[in-house]
């Protein structure tokens, strides 16, 4: 052969390899790597890519070795394996996994380096179960406390939901495994999910409901967003080319992937030039029917490459949208530094168990009559017979709830928790029963069977020293469970006239609820002990005996206001419109008055205010100390027990050119001191933190003035207070 010949081959061959490596080779460049990726790629390659090829995965490229991305529910835990194109489980026997604590449990730790561990276990799980992509975390606000889902998420305030929820993703994403933050955005009811059209002010959308995907996306550089089935101005959020192209793209700089809900996408003509990125879960007219293989009738498959092959929607549209699908797949899938994880690995229970017992908020702790200590926590030498009673301290609440719905090895109830820790001291009485439905199932309840197991649980309340009642809200349908929303702000079940009873036949009585949301609570006088679980996950029965015996001390505070009686949330003035709303139309007239804002602006005091809970010791603070542009706080545990103190930093403006709520939550510190120990506690004020949504300006704004700060330990405590000049 001679050797011009030699020379070109080698030449094209070199060529060829040095190209093959480019997008091959992780340390190239990442844009390198997607701009060599794609320049070989056909353009079905590319439409393949975009939408799934099955429930819960999107395909790659197998001529070009591009690894396709696997998606797993949910955000507390990698939900069980489902066949490849049904929603029925696979019955696969290894997808055991550890149930962590619910989101809103984690964002009533306040903790921000328990979120990292959160997140860097759950990916841990993920890693292992070889999945890319977790279907989570998720930041919708709870504005209201019928909210199905609330228990998926991060509470009422937009900044602790950003604050908490930031590390969570850093640590996942860490270990190669992508978040898909959740749901992009409004999706703040289960009411009329697929279709309601939310009517929210430039103001509120910004200050409150996109501002945690803003930290998300600035500070955490989330890999993929889901988008929303709701509508916002009449379009699906998950393909609003006004908040995905213009907001989440252009002003954020987002540069990975918009993901949409399963069955979110409606349109193709939208879902192309509406900012979607990869098609999931759509049927073949949407979402109504499904033919035996619909991936290629998806709306971003067959009926999209026919416009770009007909020129109708420019090839560049095809292409950016290619770009963040590989920058997603190298960034996970194909990312070599991704970890192998574990599952069910001591470490991920102890940190399951970490979480629950920081994230239970202590809500009463009093004297019983004639007593002389508070009643938690427990002396166990001081009872002979402790009566357990109640549905869910033997009901799995891992189960249910909908796609966050878990498959675990280990699930430790309450009840097994307490016979662990106080042996045959313990009896227990189911009280009432739920039945076990989810998504729009319910099942009937015989009001003679529940009538029996309410007798016998008075009968046995008879013979009781201590009681430990174990109720709240439960993951069925109008519980807390995706895809419906709660029907009462009261407990179901007849919980509360059981109390009441209860605690008419023994004065030691502690209430211990799991739940989502808040809820009434008219037996509140009668009982002398309060504590709220959120959910606690594979180690429930653990954490929460850990705390009810004084092995922790309850650090958690409130991510949501619990009001006296339902009227009273910040909504409700305005009627149905503003609430489950009207004709499929919602309008979110409290504005940014949401939760504490709202209670504070209404002057109505709530049962529990938002950053609320007790400890089992006391804390004082000292008079607050401005310097320049921070401001510090002694703390000092004036009680006999070491535990944590969580600092809530508050601003208001004394005077400002438009309306702003009295105070909003700014900056916090969760500090351990033992007894006796004093520690300062400072923030740094910053001028960004303290801008708002200026409605006249259409953007965040800054205004010189005077401002107030609280330290506080609630958003209720005022006793120490501060002005500054900024
Ligand atoms: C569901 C949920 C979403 C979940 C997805 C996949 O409808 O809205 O949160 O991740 O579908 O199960």
């Amino acid at each position: 052969m001679n050797k011009k010949i030699l020379t070109a081959l080698l030449f094209a061959a070199s060529t060829v390899a040095t190209q093959a490596q480019v997008y091959l080779d992780p340390q190239a460049p990442l844009e390198n790597r997607v701009k060599d990726a794609i320049s070989r790629m056909t353009t079905h390659e590319k439409i393949q890519v975009i939408h799934a090829q099955s429930k819960f995965t999107s395909a790659g490229v197998p001529r070009l070795g591009i690894r396709q991305l696997n998606m797993d529910d949910g955000p507390h835990g990698v939900r069980e394996e489902l066949e490849w194109n049904t929603w029925s489980p696979a019955k696969w026997t290894n997808d055991y996994i550890v149930a962590f604590p619910s989101l809103t449990c984690l964002a009533a730790t306040w903790n921000r380096d328990l979120s990292t561990v959160y997140g860097n276990a759950v990916s841990e799980e993920f890693a292992f179960r070889g999945k890319d992509i977790m279907l989570g975390p998720g930041v919708n606000i709870q504005r209201t406390p019928m909210n199905g889902r609330a228990f998926e998420y991060m509470g009422e305030d937009p900044y602790l939901a950003g604050e908490i929820v930031v590390p969570y993703i850093k640590a996942a994403q860490a270990n190669g495994v992508g978040c898909c933050l959740k749901h992009y955005v409004l999706n703040d009811q289960e009411t009329d999910r697929f279709a309601v059209d939310v009517n929210v002010s430039d103001r509120a959308l910004n200050e409150i409901y996109l501002y945690p995907f803003k930290k998300a996306v600035e500070d955490a550089h989330v890999y993929t967003i889901m988008g929303s089935y709701n509508t916002y101005k009449g379009v699906h959020c998950c393909h609003n080319d006004e908040l995905i192209n213009g907001v989440l793209k252009k002003q954020w700089g987002f540069d990975g992937a918009l993901i949409s809900d399963w069955g979110g996408t409606t349109n193709t003509w939208e879902a192309a030039n509406g900012g979607l990125d990869i098609e999931m879960g759509s049927y073949t007219d949407g979402k109504l029917k499904e033919s035996e293989y619909t991936y290629d009738d998806y709306y971003l498959a067959k009926p999209f490459e026919k416009l770009i092959e007909e020129g109708k929607i420019p090839m560049s549209v095809l292409d950016d949208k290619v770009a963040r699908v590989l920058r997603t797949i190298f960034r996970t899938a194909m990312n070599p530094k991704k970890v192998i994880g574990s599952q069910c690995s001591e470490a991920h229970y102890d940190a399951c168990r970490a979480i629950g017992e920081e994230g239970i908020v202590l809500l009463k702790n009093d004297k019983p009559k004639k007593e002389k200590s508070a009643l938690l926590p427990i002396d166990p030498a001081k009872y002979q017979k402790i009566l357990v009673v109640g549905d869910n301290a033997t009901k799995s609440l891992t189960l249910g709830g909908g796609s966050s719905e878990l498959k675990t090895l280990r699930d430790i109830s309450p009840l097994e928790g307490f016979k662990t820790l106080y042996g045959d001291k313990v009896d227990y009485a189911q009280g009432y029963m739920s039945g076990r439905a989810i998504y729009d199932q319910v099942d009937p309840i015989d009001p003679a069977k529940q009538a029996a197991l309410k007798a016998e649980a008075l009968e046995k309340a008879r013979q009781a020293d201590l009681i430990i009642f174990v109720g709240g809200l439960n993951k069925n349908h109008r519980q807390d469970c995706e895809n419906g929303d709660r029907e009462s702000y009261d407990l179901s079940y007849g919980q509360n006239e059981l109390i009441a009873e209860l605690a008419a036949i023994q004065k030691n009585i502690i209430v211990v609820m799991f739940g989502g949301n808040p809820y009434s609570t008219p037996w509140l006088e009668q009982v002398p002990a309060f504590l709220h679980c959120w959910y606690l996950g594979s180690e429930a029965g653990k954490a929460l005996v850990n705390v009810v015996s004084g092995k922790v001390c309850p650090s958690g505070k409130l991510p949501v206001t619990f009001a006296k009686k339902y009227e009273d949330y910040p909504y409700m003035k305005y009627g149905k419109e503003a609430y489950p709303g009207v004709d499929k139309k919602v309008y979110y007239k409290e504005d940014i008055y949401v939760g504490y804002r709202g209670f504070e602006a209404d002057k109505v005091q709530p049962q529990f205010p938002f950053g609320f809970g007790l400890s089992y010791t006391t804390f004082k603070y000292s008079k607050p100390v401005v310097s320049g542009n921070t401001v510090a706080v002694e703390v000092t545990n004036t009680g006999s027990v070491e535990g944590k103190e969580i600092v809530q930093l508050y601003v208001g403006m004394e005077k400002c050119s438009e309306d702003r709520p009295k105070k909003e939550l700014k900056d916090f510190k969760k500090v351990s001191l033992k007894p006796g120990e004093t520690k300062t506690v400072g923030f740094t004020i910053n001028r960004d933190n303290l801008k708002f949504f200026s409605t006249k300006d259409g953007a965040w704004k800054f205004e010189p003035g005077t401002y107030r700060l609280y330290l506080a330990s609630s958003s209720a405590d005022e006793s120490h207070q501060a002005t500054i000049d900024l």
